[in-house]
């Protein structure tokens, strides 16, 4: 566990995957999540992006997150190209230390959907949340229609664990969320059905 009782501060890692580098965000990455994020289908699909997407909302949220990193409340990730180092979107862990839990979330730019990069990137932070922030559970939840996301919480191995009807308003209507989880003991068993590299926990993670 990189978080210590002296220093809450979480080491933001660097994960590299196969096709991907997960790196900490910065102001630079601003005019990016912007256009990306901007689009409405992001929005649509997701809890607290907004619509439109206004000028200094991005360079907003990246000082936000980098508060709550700082505070150990969360962890988020540029998602990135390792060939070209471009971003494609974002993943994070919002974690509830008192509980060992963690919610994640996730957004791919739409020119890049379809390509199982957000099934990559979300394999590394779930694996990242189970063996370097000791969490004990790891959940998702996503609007009920939202199929996409269902399929990558379940190939990263998690259990859908119900519905709730109406639990979240968005732009003025009640939406249905589907609930997702998996707990390290049920991680640990599964792990090998759903590894996506060889290459050894170790070899893919360096701190900053
Ligand atoms: C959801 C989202 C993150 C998916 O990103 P992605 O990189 O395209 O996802 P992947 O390619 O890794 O995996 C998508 C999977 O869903 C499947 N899929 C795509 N559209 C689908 C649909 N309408 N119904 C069922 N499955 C669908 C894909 O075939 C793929 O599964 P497969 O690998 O078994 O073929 C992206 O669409 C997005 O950012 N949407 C807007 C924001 C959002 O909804 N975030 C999640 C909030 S819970």
């Amino acid at each position: 566990m990189d978080v210590t009782a002296k220093d809450n501060r979480i080491h933001e890692p660097i994960i590299d995957t196969e096709r991907l580098i997960l790196r900490p965000l910065t102001q630079a990455d601003a005019a990016v999540v912007q256009f990306l994020a901007g689009d409405k289908a992001i929005a649509a699909t997701t809890l607290s992006i907004p619509h439109p997407y206004g000028a200094g909302v991005a360079e907003k949220w990246i000082k936000s997150i980098k508060g709550d990193i700082a505070e150990g409340k969360s962890v988020v990730f540029a998602i990135t190209e390792n060939n070209n180092g471009n971003l494609l979107g974002t993943i994070g862990l919002m974690i509830n230390k008192e509980h060992d839990h963690a919610e994640m979330g996730y957004w791919i730019g739409k020119d890049y959907w379809g390509k199982g990069y957000c099934t990559e990137a979300a394999h590394a932070v779930l694996e990242y949340g189970f063996e370097n922030l000791g969490l004990n559970r790891i959940f998702a939840h996503h609007f009920k229609g939202n199929n996409a996301s269902g399929r990558i919480m379940r190939k990263i191995g998690m259990s859908h664990e119900g519905s709730s009807k109406g639990h979240i308003k968005k732009w003025d209507q009640y939406k249905d969320i589907e609930n997702y989880g998996l707990i390290k003991e049920d991680y640990r068993q599964g792990e090998q059905n759903y590894r996506l590299t060889s290459m050894p926990f170790a070899e893919r993670y360096s701190f900053i």
